[in-house]
């Protein structure tokens, strides 16, 4: 019987995805974004977002060059914001360190902004044929079910494990059938539900099929209460409808997205009222509260609570952070995908 690697490989040529939008090329800039997109989303999702992003950033350059509102805007929806802000910073030092050529190293590569340790091996296999290894999510679940390795594979001790023994598997060649093939056979086969043992082509050295403990592994995270943090948001409306929206900081979460002022989560209307004329220099009328919309972050969940307000004066002070989105632009606006929906769900007292 051939060797582990000889199978998915023989197996990836037959059954694995060949026809993906950031398959059949060999450009590391399209790999790389493709990666980027996967590591925290489904295919399904990423596919019409990779799409977009490669019509309006057609290359590195491109990229590199382009103001960071218009990155954010072209990822909004997609999650996860900090990939965005590291791609750009990440596809500038490519520009500035290497002269726009992607380095070919799996050491390099993880050196730049957003780029891990797998993600590079992702990208100097499938883009330059080197002999790395990968370990996302699902390649993680296929090698803890094949070689039943127990515990949480987030533990330093265990991912140390699953680290040599992905490297003790690499073929000699055909690096870039292998690792699509890995990929592929964690996200068709060997589900984390319901995998489809019968279609698999390590199914015979599988310990944990043998051992009846393919529900029992990859093993959860220990159960950890995530804190809740809440904060009273605010819908602002002019005169227009459009609604007032603040560009948040680069950093943290939703950095460089619009998105509602956040208040104290117990502050009073008077506070908040007072709180926007110090800020923005705007007279507000607050409408009665809203229900509670929860976001789960990985560290924390967010509690918002929305208020509808309309502007009724200025102080004449400028209100620089805030940006005005009419209600025909808030499809489209660089929102977090949270708050595009309660925006459009929102009925919003001037629109209706
Ligand atoms: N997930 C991460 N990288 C992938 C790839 N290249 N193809 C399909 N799924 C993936």
């Amino acid at each position: 019987m051939t060797d582990f690697a000889g199978r998915i490989i023989a197996w990836q040529t037959v059954h694995g995805r060949h026809d993906l939008p950031w398959q059949r090329t060999r450009d590391p800039y399209r790999i790389w974004l493709s990666e980027i997109m996967l590591q925290q989303t489904q295919v399904a999702t990423v596919i019409p977002y990779y799409e977009r992003f490669i019509c309006r950033f057609a290359d590195l350059h491109a990229l590199a060059s382009a103001p960071n509102e218009a990155v954010m805007a072209c990822w909004a929806g997609l999650g996860y914001y900090s990939r965005a802000r590291n791609l750009h910073r990440c596809a500038q030092q490519i520009v500035g360190a290497y002269g726009g050529e992607f380095p070919r190293r799996v050491e390099q590569l993880a050196q730049l902004p957003g780029i891990g340790r797998s993600t590079a091996a992702a990208i100097a296999a499938l883009a330059f044929g080197e002999r790395a290894a990968i370990l996302d999510g699902n390649v993680r679940r296929v090698l803890v079910r094949h070689f039943a390795i127990e515990g949480y594979s987030g533990h330093s001790k265990v991912e140390r494990v699953l680290w040599t023994r992905a490297e003790s598997l690499l073929p000699a060649e055909e690096i870039e059938a292998y690792t699509q093939g890995l990929m592929d056979l964690g996200a068709t086969v060997c589900a984390r539900t319901r995998p489809i043992c019968l279609a698999c082509p390590v199914n015979d050295t599988c310990v944990a099929r043998r051992e009846q403990t393919i529900d029992k592994l990859p093993a959860p995270r220990p159960a950890r209460e995530r804190p809740v943090r809440s904060a009273t948001v605010l819908a602002m409306q002019d005169a227009s409808g459009a609604v007032l929206l603040e560009l948040r900081p680069p950093a943290g979460i939703w950095g460089g997205l619009l998105s509602l002022p956040e208040f104290e989560a117990g502050a009073t209307d008077d506070a908040i009222v007072a709180a926007v004329n110090a800020r923005y220099g705007l007279h507000i009328a607050l409408a009665e509260a809203l229900g509670e919309i929860r976001h789960k972050f990985t560290h924390y969940t967010y509690v918002m609570r929305p208020r509808c307000a309309r502007v009724v004066g200025a102080t004449g002070i400028a209100y620089s952070s805030l940006r005005r989105v009419a209600e025909e632009e808030l499809e489209t606006a660089p929102l977090p995908a949270p708050i595009r929906r309660l925006l459009l769900h929102l009925s919003l007292p001037v629109l209706n």
